[in-house]
């Protein structure tokens, strides 16, 4: 079994990026990350995206608001962001307090900003396999984190868990695609699908994305198989300091024993979510200035 190490090729990136912005001449690139409300794993991942956009030397704009904070409001700080010219790049952190409308506020985001990919015109731009979009980013993450694994997808049988927005959805269309590294043959699994584990023991690559602590045990993996955990929960453990413990969608020391290779929570997606994230807005900055690369 070998661990798929997100921190070190994340790192690696991260290092190219840096490397690519410094050579970037005049203003550095701005991303705006607004956070509505104080949901705990909320305030630790817009942390972890401002220090990360820092030690690239992208410039990382906070906009906190309230819980409480309505719709019309929302929607005019995100025009507002749309219409600064110093703004390269959007991110409203997911999931937004109740009642607010999630879905109507990525789409408020300008497309050309939109460096999540949530915006119908970039999650149509995967589905028609135009690469001028921007994909988003946790879906781009899994896809570097294989390619720069040597797990080459072409003729192999995915199975994702999941059917999100963010995830399940957009990661099945990148999978799919008739492009070098992906060409797989994509199975998606969701509440409704019926032994998911006579599905899961058929994959080649499997992709578990569907928020539930330790789903995937080591009976619903193939001997062999690639295991991608996207999986962030955190469950309460009374030895711990902060009283929970982060664990995936993958219980680990079984499916691990199983697999051939396998990515660890955390230290497996989650750190090249926020290295895609940071290179979605060099993207942004170069579409908005015509700087090729
Ligand atoms: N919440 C979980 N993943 C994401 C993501 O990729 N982007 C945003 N904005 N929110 C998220």
């Amino acid at each position: 079994m070998e661990l798929i190490d997100g921190n070190t090729i994340a790192a690696s990136l991260i290092a190219e990026l840096k490397a690519e912005v410094s050579s970037l001449p005049g203003r550095k690139p701005c991303l705006a990350l607004v956070r509505v409300g104080d949901d705990p794993a909320s305030v630790s991942y817009v942390r972890k995206k401002e220090k990360t956009a820092d030690e690239i030397g992208l410039v990382g704009r906070i906009i906190l608001r309230p819980v409480g904070t309505t719709q019309q409001e929302l929607e005019q700080l995100i025009d507002e962001l749309n219409a600064d010219e110093g703004v390269d790049g959007i991110l409203v952190q997911s999931p937004l307090p109740k009642p607010l409308d999630e879905l109507a506020i990525f789409r408020r985001v300008s497309p050309e900003k939109d460096v999540d990919g949530f915006h119908t015109l970039n999650l149509g731009k995967v589905a028609q396999e135009d690469d001028s979009g921007f994909v988003s980013c946790t879906p781009a993450g899994i896809m570097e984190l294989l390619a720069r694994s040597g797990v080459d997808l072409k003729g192999k049988h995915v199975v994702v868990l999941g059917r999100s927005l963010i995830v399940g959805k957009p990661v099945a269309l990148l999978a799919l695609q008739k492009k070098t590294g992906a060409n797989g043959t994509v199975t998606i699994c969701h509440s409704s699908t019926r032994d998911i584990g006579n599905l899961t023991r058929q994959a080649d690559v499997l992709i578990a994305a569907i928020g539930k602590p330790e789903f995937v045990t080591g009976d619903m993996v193939k001997p062999g198989a690639v295991v991608i955990d996207v999986g962030i929960n955190r469950v309460p453990d009374a030895t711990k300091k902060t009283g929970y413990r982060l664990t995936g969608d993958v219980h680990f020391p079984s499916a691990s024993e199983r697999a051939d290779k396998i990515t660890p929570v955390p230290g497996g997606v989650g750190p090249m979510t926020v290295a895609m994230l940071m290179k979605n807005t060099v993207k942004a900055y170069r579409l908005r200035h015509r700087t090729g690369h």
